[in-house]
């Protein structure tokens, strides 16, 4: 059964709207997890317009499950992770104009720089996913640079206008499964994955876990944390 890790940036981005102390992504942390979560996802951006510095130190202390921080490459924030050792981070693309990670990182057109931070981290003990797009190209770059995972970026299928676009990309994602799965990596996917496009993703044996905020947090406010997360992981067995 693949596991579900549930993504809070969206609470702090609720509450930086306000600049005040709530919602509390820590608290929102704890009410996933006993909802039943799996894992518990925080993306500590450059520009901190959501997650704080504050919120990463006091999850370290609280998640009773497991912190993916996600990351881009940057000094600033490799130095924080190898401080703060989260269970495990998770590499993304990150520019400054963009309202969520867009594309997958390249992994190939930096290899020698995703190598340095990948043998960082795993010096550390911290085993490093990378965010790709289903390619066999980047899978193959991602073994090669010593990844310990690839997240694969199933944004192009959750965002697929028509029944035969998402076949497409479902199919992308099967054979990236399996290229991965091939060249022993370890395997997440998330981006974009709702209440409707989940259960096939998760019917997917050889993902470990999925990741996933947006839907769950849009739903929360409807029905609560607790059930949005218990209706999400009924999605995953
Ligand atoms: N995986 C990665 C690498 C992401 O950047 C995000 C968005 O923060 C997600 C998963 C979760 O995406 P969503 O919020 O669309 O579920």
């Amino acid at each position: 059964m693949v596991k579900l890790a549930i993504n809070v940036d969206h609470v702090a981005t609720l509450r930086q709207a306000r600049g005040i102390d709530e919602p509390d992504p820590v608290l929102a942390a704890g009410i996933c997890e006993l909802a039943g979560a799996a894992g518990i996802v925080v993306h500590l951006r450059e520009d901190r317009r959501h997650i704080q510095d504050r919120d990463v130190i006091l999850l370290r202390q609280t998640v009773k499950t497991k912190l993916n921080l996600e990351m881009g490459a940057a000094e600033e924030i490799i130095n924080i992770a190898l401080n703060l050792k989260p269970d495990m981070v998770t590499l993304v693309p990150e520019k400054r104009a963009e309202l969520t990670t867009e594309g997958g990182l390249d992994v190939i057109g930096q290899q020698q720089h995703l190598a340095r931070v990948i043998a960082q981290m795993k010096e550390a003990g911290i085993p490093v996913s990378l965010f790709i797009n289903p390619d066999a190209a980047q899978i193959k770059a991602a073994k090669k640079v010593g990844a310990t995972f690839v997240e694969i970026h199933t944004g192009r299928y959750s965002d697929a206008t028509s029944d035969e676009e998402q076949e497409r990309e479902f199919a992308m994602i099967v054979a990236a499964v399996n290229a991965a799965h091939g060249a022993g990596l370890r395997i997440n996917a998330g981006h974009g994955l709702n209440y409707r496009n989940t259960a096939r993703i998760a019917a997917l044996d050889k993902i470990e876990e999925l990741s996933i905020g947006h839907a769950v947090m849009a739903r929360a406010i409807y029905v609560g944390l607790d059930q949005a997360v218990r209706e999400m992981l009924d999605l995953c067995c």
